[in-house]
């Protein structure tokens, strides 16, 4: 492996979010698959589209255990905002929408990561709870089921909105980005620039990991 990488992520985090990911978007596909005639030609691959529905509900529930393991394993990275470094870096947009001279440095996630994270977590209960009384309606009054099933709807038009700017940004939109989800190793220049404020953090703690180095390094140490 390269020389002077950092490691940003751990297997089991990057293995937390691919099963997020991978859960995620089968749900929107099977999902569109039963809702729309025209997406509905899905469920003839599969054998109809009773088998798309049970695909749809399994998939949910590799969905539920990769969202409680996600909420568990970021909520204090990324669910909970840092004042007053936040709040700077949102007057300024993070320098996504308007010139920034300098943008705020922040900790690990920054406010926008922390509101999809957030969006993510609250969406993906709603999807789980909607879901789940669809899934037994016997369970509750039908007046009362009735009502999941354009809130399942609502949840899945801001997770899919939500995704599409996540994959921009967590791709093209900022490069160099892809290998903290792939391998878990940075370039340090490419974290110097995104993620200022934790690379000084992990120097500080003498946290740090990089590659080719025997030992956890501290400028501090
Ligand atoms: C398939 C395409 C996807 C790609 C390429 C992708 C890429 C990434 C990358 C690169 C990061 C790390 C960002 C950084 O620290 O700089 C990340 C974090 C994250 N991803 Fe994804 N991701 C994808 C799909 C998803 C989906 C479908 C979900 C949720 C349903 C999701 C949820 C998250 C969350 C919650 C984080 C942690 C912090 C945050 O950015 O809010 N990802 N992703």
């Amino acid at each position: 492996m390269q020389k002077g990488l950092i490691q940003v992520t751990d297997s089991y985090e990057r293995i937390v979010h691919w099963m997020l990911a991978i859960s995620c978007l089968c749900l929107c596909v099977t999902g569109l698959g039963m809702m729309f005639q025209s997406f509905n030609f899905l469920g003839i691959i599969v054998g109809g589209l009773k088998n798309l529905k049970l695909i749809h509900n399994f998939t949910g529930l590799i969905f539920a255990a990769s969202l409680i393991l996600a909420i568990r394993m970021w909520w204090k990275e990324a669910g909970v905002f840092v004042f007053p470094e936040d709040l700077d870096w949102i007057k300024t947009a993070g320098g996504y929408l308007w010139h920034v001279d300098k943008v705020p440095e922040t900790g690990k996630y920054n406010p926008g990561q922390k509101l999809f994270f957030l969006t993510v977590a609250a969406c993906g209960v709603l999807m789980l709870i909607t879901g789940l009384i669809m899934w037994f309606p016997e369970a509750l009054p039908t007046s009362l089921v009735r009502w999941m099933y354009p809130l399942h709807a609502l949840g899945f038009v801001v997770i899919f909105a939500f995704f599409f700017v996540h994959l921009y940004l967590g791709t093209i939109g900022n490069p160099g980005t892809v290998p903290a989800m792939l391998t878990g190793w940075m370039d340090r220049a490419v974290l110097k620039k995104q993620h200022p404020g934790w690379l000084k953090e992990m120097e500080h703690n003498g946290t740090l990991i990089v590659s080719g180095e025997e030992k956890k390094t501290s400028h501090h140490a």
